[in-house]
């Protein structure tokens, strides 16, 4: 399944999809984003008419909210196509009749459920999205050991319509956390935006204690990973518990309360955070491991 993601590299989407549709159909690991751009290119180029701005555009966003675990999930798509392709970064299984009735309601077509890492603190709406969508595809990971239809490593690139996430793997909170990081080409919406999950959340980090964290690794994969990145990148994290909603790489260089330390200060901190034992993660993680699939109920066997 990864390399024909990574296939997806390319410089001139719009050959890449003709090959794509022109290729055998029996593969069930063809992106779906590729097949859905059987679509009209002249239709598809017209909208990159005018720079960043037409670019902007293409992309729809919505940052969405569950307040019980104070989880985001991200809302993404290419409004610039017809067929309207939408990826959902982070659905909470709680709120996915809302996700999927917005999604509804500005007429996208979900194509990918995508998790940024096994969630301890609430259970993934992947599966649950399959189920009433069974078109969606989930995306976690490979290095997650988690179930899913597609899995992902760093530098592959996930595409909808003409708007594409590149992974970056940013392992630390958890050994298969990725941070999902809009495109860089001129035709991708600018300034760049990264959906950094629990590898960074806005002047905080996720915890590094359980499911194979590491203080030492989250802090190389924040500096190298999500700092280099320009200084306008806006960072949308998976979790805020003060309300506050997105920063910048220029923001948190400056003033994350951790990752600004040198790494052993780092590391202390990380040591000494003293967190209680995460209330759901003997239920969530279970879960989260099957991308929060449940098996049918005996009766609709
Ligand atoms: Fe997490």
């Amino acid at each position: 399944m990864v390399p024909l993601l990574r296939s997806c590299r390319r410089l001139i989407p719009h050959l890449s999809a003709a090959a794509a549709v022109a290729a055998p159909s029996s593969s069930c690991a063809r992106p779906i984003s590729r097949s859905l751009r059987l679509l009209p290119v002249v239709l598809a180029m017209a909208a990159y008419s005018s720079g960043s701005g037409a670019e902007r555009r293409r992309l729809l966003f919505r940052q969405l909210f569950e307040k019980e675990s104070s989880t985001y999930t991200y809302l993404l798509a290419d409004v610039g196509d017809p067929e309207k392709p939408a990826v959902l970064i982070d659905p909470v299984d709680r709120t996915v009749d809302r996700d999927l009735n917005l999604i509804k309601e500005l007429g996208l077509k979900l194509v990918y459920a995508m998790n940024t890492h096994v969630h301890a603190d609430h259970v993934t709406g992947t599966g649950l999205i399959k189920t009433k969508l069974p078109g969606v595809k989930s995306v976690i990971a490979k290095s997650s050991k988690a179930k899913a239809d597609h899995f992902i490593e760093h530098g592959d690139k996930i595409y909808f319509g003409n708007l594409f996430l590149e992974v970056r793997s940013t392992p630390g909170h958890t050994a298969g956390c990725v941070t999902y990081v809009t495109g860089d080409g001129d035709d991708q919406p600018s300034p760049r935006m990264a959906f950094t999950g629990d590898a960074l959340l806005i002047r905080a980090c996720g915890r590094t204690d359980f499911q194979g964290g590491s203080s030492d690794e989250l802090y190389e994969s924040v500096h190298s990973q999500i700092f280099t990145l320009p200084k306008d990148t806006l960072l949308y994290p998976g979790h805020d518990y003060k309300g506050f909603t997105v920063s910048t790489v220029e923001e948190e260089v400056a003033y994350n309360a951790r990752l600004t330390k040198d790494k052993e200060t780092f590391k202390t901190i990380m040591d000494n955070l003293n967190l209680a034992y995460p209330k759901m993660i003997d239920v969530a993680v279970p879960a989260n491991l099957v991308c929060g699939i449940q098996d049918p109920p005996p009766s609709s066997v």
